[in-house]
């Protein structure tokens, strides 16, 4: 089967001969032929009228036909006409009725033309089927590359529509969990007090053992760390409506600062203030503008357990990422000389629960809530690394 259709597949020498052919010029193709009627005509008169050779001058016609086209064709099977009759007229021996010679001769013309006409013809609807199976498989090509590119498209889009998803049902997720949160915080919230209020009680009551006085205080401040989680848990999931008033963001830092003041000395960090005079009020939120930058205070502090520096700095900028024209940009950043962040979390600080913080130390809250104050102002916070070493908190505003 193999070797048949090897076979198939590879031209024969015939047709590789015919292609040859049909690649020649006409002119050449018409002198070949010619040279080949003379040849025939010449062993025609050698040969006497005893042996008949007129079925050779088919050859030059054929030839002539499918190489030359159809004019050629006519022409050799008029010359091969003529030069049978010139060599029936001319070879020894000849002696027949010259008439009766001509009218052969003219039925020859006639028989050889109509075959020449028909090869012609053939000829010609091969080239024609040649041409519309190119043209075709051109266009099928054609096709088939643009489905490709079709299917490309498509594989895009389905996974562009699979992250969207998956961001759809992270979304939704979130939002579950933030109301079961809140709801879990409400139920925790009420008997943490009373036991908060009971350890009060008990530790106003003076114990006899300083043991029980240290187990009291102790339970006393767990509960306060509770609280703090639930209280953190509920500023998170409560919604609060905004109370946006026209304030000066310098004013709303120094608040923040005297706020953690007291903290960040006892930590030994220094604070530099670097507040640009004169920025236009913004709709503020105070309170909640206060959250944000204590809490912003609050992590570069603890980014820097051995001490350091935080620098708050704020700043006016034409336009930001829009036209000149537009409205100005200003900036909150809250720099500090801590470790900074590392890559693979930096995709993840903002996400509520994240924390690296030891148990608790940290609730993994500060930064969800940060994002979503700064959010219904209309703005944008983001956190990066230092390439002098450190982190820096940027809070963006436009100014209306
Ligand atoms: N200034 C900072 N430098 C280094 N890491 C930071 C900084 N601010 C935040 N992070 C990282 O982001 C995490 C999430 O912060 P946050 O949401 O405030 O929660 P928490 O402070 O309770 O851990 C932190 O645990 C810490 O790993
Ligand atoms: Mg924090």
């Amino acid at each position: 089967m193999g070797a048949l259709v090897t076979a198939i597949g590879r031209p024969s020498w015939h047709a590789s001969l015919l292609e040859w052919l049909g690649r020649q010029g006409r002119a050449s193709v018409a002198a070949g032929s010619l040279a080949l009627v003379t040849a025939i005509g010449a062993v025609d008169y050698g040969t006497g009228s005893e042996v008949s050779v007129t079925l050779l001058y088919l050859m030059p016609v054929a030839l002539g036909a499918w190489a030359g086209g159809r004019g050629v064709g006519v022409g050799m099977a008029g010359a091969s006409a003529l030069t049978w009759l010139g060599a029936g007229l001319l070879e020894p021996g000849a002696g027949g009725d010259p008439l009766v010679l001509a009218w052969n001769a003219s039925t020859l013309a006639g028989m050889f033309a109509l075959v020449a006409l028909a090869l012609a013809a053939l000829r010609q609807s091969k080239a024609n089927l040649e041409a519309a199976v190119a043209q075709r498989t051109a266009t099928l090509q054609e096709e088939v590359l643009q489905r490709r590119r079709a299917e490309v498209r498509l594989q895009q889009v389905n996974a562009d529509l699979h992250s969207t998803q998956l961001q759809l049902i992270e979304a939704a997720k979130m939002e579950a969990v933030g109301r079961m949160a809140a709801g879990v915080a409400h139920e925790v919230k009420n008997p943490l007090m009373t036991l908060g209020m009971g350890a009060g009680y008990f530790l106003q009551r003076r114990p006899a053992h300083a043991d029980e006085a240290a187990l009291l205080q102790d339970m006393k401040q767990a509960v306060g760390r509770a609280s703090h989680i639930i209280n953190g848990l509920l500023d998170f999931a409560r919604p609060r409506p905004r109370q946006l008033a026209p304030a000066d963001l310098n004013e709303v830092v120094d608040d923040a600062l005297k706020l953690v003041r007291h903290q960040l000395a006892t930590q030994k960090v220094t604070v530099q203030r670097q507040l640009q005079p004169g920025l236009p009020p913004l709709p503020l939120d105070r309170v909640r503008m206060e959250h944000v930058i204590v809490n912003l205070l609050t992590n570069a502090a603890q980014a820097m357990p051995g001490g350091g520096t935080v620098t708050v700095r704020t700043s006016m900028h034409a336009g930001g990422d829009r036209p000149p024209d537009q409205a100005p940009q200003i900036r909150l950043d809250i720099e500090d000389t801590g470790e900074g962040i590392p890559p693979e979390h930096l995709g993840r600080v903002f996400d509520p629960f994240f924390t690296t913080k030891p148990l608790g130390e940290g609730t993994g809250l500060g930064l969800s809530i940060v994002h979503r104050i700064v959010q219904i102002h209309g703005g944008g916070v983001v956190l990066a690394n230092l390439s002098s070493g450190g982190a820096c908190a940027t809070v963006t505003f436009r100014s209306s």
